[in-house]
């Protein structure tokens, strides 16, 4: 989508002009030379309180103008409104215009034009994007707007501009990302996103290395490689840099291709789900090419730990024992509980850099989504400020975490009888803490680390106002957010 921002002009040609209005409030000073346009119809839907302006309330109103056809939105009341309200206006906009097949979209922006701007933009762009490549009949495709038109005051318009532009970039990695985490397990196999990281970082001016399953061998990357026994396809643990000063922010993720369980074998019912077990480690990839294209200054470094999980004859089995790259043995008690296993080396490789800071995202546990649903991630951490921060972010971006405690007692949860830690806590409780009080035990102490746990945020089975059902590509607004309000 082509995105831009005008002066506001009521003679602004397009297919459709979307006008957000609140409640309880008057009308904006755009809306009186387009109700002018209009012949007085928009006064008129306000004045028979046939449009209120409720949140979610639509009316569309036609006539001979230069934009064809208006769509009045209700945005609820002002105080209300925030950067998550800007992306369901425009969200919603957008959605009406890819129904009816309308390419010019102008949208004049609800209340302070440059502080939604950057929001309104990730709404449309966001809302554009479906997975719908695999459909040969064109009528089930459904694609959005060509051109993204803000129309805002003039004496704002280059800040608007570049607003816009952040914003555009942003969306567009967003939906990169959420292309490659809808794809199913048999294009993208661990070597097809090494691949695609690899380009990526080419195309960036980013590092990348790829290690193979010889090499990790030699590395000692026993708990990793231990997921990626039962599968013929071979895994790939992929380094990114993008260089700055100082000490590295250390990004990892959770890249399991396909979570059948392995031996000890997930239920058939929506296993298909499990081809977004990639989530974690394609958010990383991504976070580190917005960083890039968005001429972030910091060092980063990314860690993506691919591979299927699988059952077969060279599959790990209960009982089996490993030692990880840091030394510690890990016993496996199920061969599910496999995001830690693989994050387990990732995360001790990424603290062998000396790492300001480490987070992980990963769709680690069933039990964050019985939880916190599709709303929010969970966090969990070393590191109060660090984790304070993340959830500010949360907040701006409507990218939600919702903290859980990690006292040492949980801890306890993960100890084993033959060996280190075992990767399953406690029967039927506390399964994301424990998840995390497994992680906890290969981050290196000192080093400020925050897991969140996306199981429930990175596919939606219901449909939001700006992102269709699938993979959400969750994490990566969130991320830009922070590094941006922490700058090196
Ligand atoms: N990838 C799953 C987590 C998951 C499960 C996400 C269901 C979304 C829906 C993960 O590898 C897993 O299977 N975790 C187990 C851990 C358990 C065996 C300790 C789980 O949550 O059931
Ligand atoms: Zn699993
Ligand atoms: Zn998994």
């Amino acid at each position: 989508m082509n995105v831009s921002a005008r002066p506001f002009d009521a003679r602004f040609s397009a297919d459709l002009m979307a006008l957000g209005v609140f409640e309880k409030s008057p009308l904006p000073p755009s809306a009186k030379p387009l109700d002018d346009l209009l012949g007085g119809q928009i006064g008129d839907a306000v004045k028979s309180k046939e449009f209120e302006g409720k949140k979610g309330q639509s009316m569309l109103l036609r006539g001979k103008t230069p934009w064809k056809r208006l769509l009045l939105l209700g945005l609820g009341p002002q105080k209300d409104f925030d950067g998550e309200k800007a992306r369901e206006f425009s969200g919603k906009a957008a959605n009406y215009a890819a129904g009816a097949k309308l390419k010019k979209l102008a949208l004049t922006l609800p209340g302070d034009s440059l502080r939604f701007a950057q929001a309104v933009v990730e709404g449309a762009v966001l809302s554009g994007y479906r997975f719908d490549k695999y459909k040969t009949d064109k009528d089930e495709r459904h694609p959005g707007p060509d051109e993204l038109f803000l129309l805002c005051s003039p004496h704002e318009l280059s800040r608007v501009k570049a607003a816009a532009a952040f914003g555009e970039t942003l969306a567009r990695v967003q939906n990169q990302a959420r292309a490659v985490l809808n794809e199913p397990a048999n294009v993208m196999t661990p070597t097809a996103i090494a691949k695609a990281a690899s380009e990526m970082a080419r195309k960036h001016g980013l590092s990348c290395r790829v290690y193979g399953k010889e090499e990790l061998k030699k590395m000692g990357m026993n708990s990793f490689l231990s997921v990626a026994r039962g599968s013929v396809e071979p895994p790939a643990f992929v380094f990114l840099e993008k260089k700055g000063p100082g000490k590295p922010i250390a990004l990892v993720g959770k890249g399991i291709t396909f979570d059948s369980g392995g031996i000890s074998i997930k239920p058939a019912k929506d296993m298909d789900l499990m081809k977004f077990d990639k989530a974690g480690a394609i958010a990383v990839m991504a976070t580190l090419q917005a960083a890039a294209e968005l001429k972030l200054s910091h060092h980063l470094i990314g860690v993506m730990a691919l591979t299927e999980n699988l059952p077969s004859g060279s599959a790990s089995k209960p009982g089996d024992i490993v030692v990880a790259r840091s030394g510690k043995s890990v016993e496996i008690l199920n061969t599910d509980a496999e995001g830690r296993l693989v994050l387990a080396d990732a995360l001790a490789f990424a603290c062998e850099h000396d790492p300001r800071l480490v987070v992980d995202l990963a769709t680690l546990t069933g039990a964050v989504v019985v939880a916190l649903g599709e709303q929010a991630a969970g966090i969990l951490g070393n590191d109060e400020k660090l984790m304070k921060q993340l959830e500010e972010a949360g907040q701006a971006t409507g990218e939600k975490l919702w903290p859980l405690p990690l006292w040492p007692e949980y801890e306890e949860q993960v100890k084993s009888e033959f060996a280190d830690v075992k990767n399953i806590g406690a029967n039927g409780a506390a399964g994301t803490i424990a998840g995390a009080a497994f992680l906890k035990a290969f981050v290196k102490p000192g080093i400020p680390w925050a897991h969140l746990d996306i199981a429930g945020t990175a596919w939606l089975t219901h449909e939001k106002a700006y992102l269709a059902k699938g993979g959400t590509g969750f994490g990566i607004r969130l991320l830009v957010e922070f590094l941006q309000k922490h700058k090196p």
